[in-house]
């Protein structure tokens, strides 16, 4: 495991994830009645963008830095961006220094009757990730940090649950080459015992056939009813060893989230893009306008 997602955070596919995350988190939100949310590949919640790591790389500055940036964002997108400019003190794009991981927006959405489920196996950041969780949220009972677990085996293991409503997200690091065979299977698994929960990979797009071919094994999954993918290439695919875009599949994806995917990837499609090519595209792999 040699993956550490601290040269990552805050790149494109962070700012893609992290929206739509926010997005269905709060269409969640809407009704009283509590949720559950398990995220399996967890990372370590908090990630400081002036660290050796992400300044390595400087992935962020051609993600977060460049939504900071935004004269305007649409308000399908202020709730994410407001969450880090706070966290940053309102600080500007420029010397913006932390950034929130999955674990910890989710956390920053967490009402009192709602569960949080954080799987992380590697052991430092495991450690990490409890330690962040206990600084910025000390008393609270509902956040679970389930260290050195397969977060895999703890889909299996956790479904059904027993708060009905909810969602998995599902993050791996993708440096084994049958990660998206394993998410598959877990998917299988999942919505065997939950077929009613939404589920929400994300998945990178290096040659955008094999991330179709892994679109239709899900959506071949028996129990699978409906299934949502949104691809964003932020280059055209001519060379499939680099990164060119990522993508997020949606099993049973929340309605309100379809509505306002057109509004949030108009957007971040030009801003996130790095060369010629960049385009969004969705299509129902099961169910809906199929
Ligand atoms: C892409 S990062 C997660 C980023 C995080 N979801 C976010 O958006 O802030 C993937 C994480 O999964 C962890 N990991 C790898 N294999 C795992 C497994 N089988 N179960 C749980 N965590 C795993 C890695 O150590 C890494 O921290």
């Amino acid at each position: 495991m040699n993956y550490r997602h601290s040269y990552h955070a805050g790149n494109f596919a962070d700012v893609m994830k992290h929206a739509l995350q926010w997005a269905c988190l709060s269409y969640l939100q809407q009704k009283e009645k509590p949720f559950w949310l398990l995220d399996t590949h967890a990372g370590i919640g908090m990630y400081d963008l002036q660290a050796e790591q992400a300044q390595k790389t400087a992935e962020w500055e051609l993600g977060i830095k460049r939504l900071l940036s935004a004269a305007e964002v649409p308000a399908e997108l202020t709730g994410y961006v407001q969450a880090v400019r706070e966290l940053n003190h309102g600080s500007d794009a420029e010397s913006c220094r932390w950034y929130p991981g999955s674990p910890y927006l989710a956390a920053l959405q967490l009402r009192e009757q709602d569960l949080l489920t954080l799987c992380e196996l590697h052991p430092e950041d495991a450690e990490l990730l409890g330690e962040n969780v206990r600084h910025d949220f000390p008393l609270s009972q509902r956040i679970n940090v389930a260290g050195g677990r397969n977060g895999f085996a703890m889909l299996k293991a956790l479904t059904p649950p027993p708060i009905k409503r909810g969602m998995v997200l599902i993050d791996p690091p993708f440096e084994q080459t049958d990660e998206l065979e394993q998410v598959t299977l877990a998917l299988a698994e999942g919505t065997k015992r939950w077929a009613n929960g939404t589920y929400v990979v994300w998945y990178p797009i290096k040659d955008p056939i094999v991330a179709s071919e892994f679109q239709q094994a899900v959506a071949d999954l028996p129990q699978v009813e409906k299934a949502l993918a949104v691809d964003l290439l932020i280059r055209g695919p001519q060379d499939a060893s680099r990164l060119n875009g990522c993508g997020m599949l949606f099993i049973n994806p929340p309605f309100g989230v379809v509505q306002q995917l057109p509004k949030i990837m108009n957007f971040l499609t030009p801003l996130l893009a790095q060369d010629r090519g960049a385009q969004w595209q969705q299509h129902w792999l099961a169910g809906e306008h199929n």
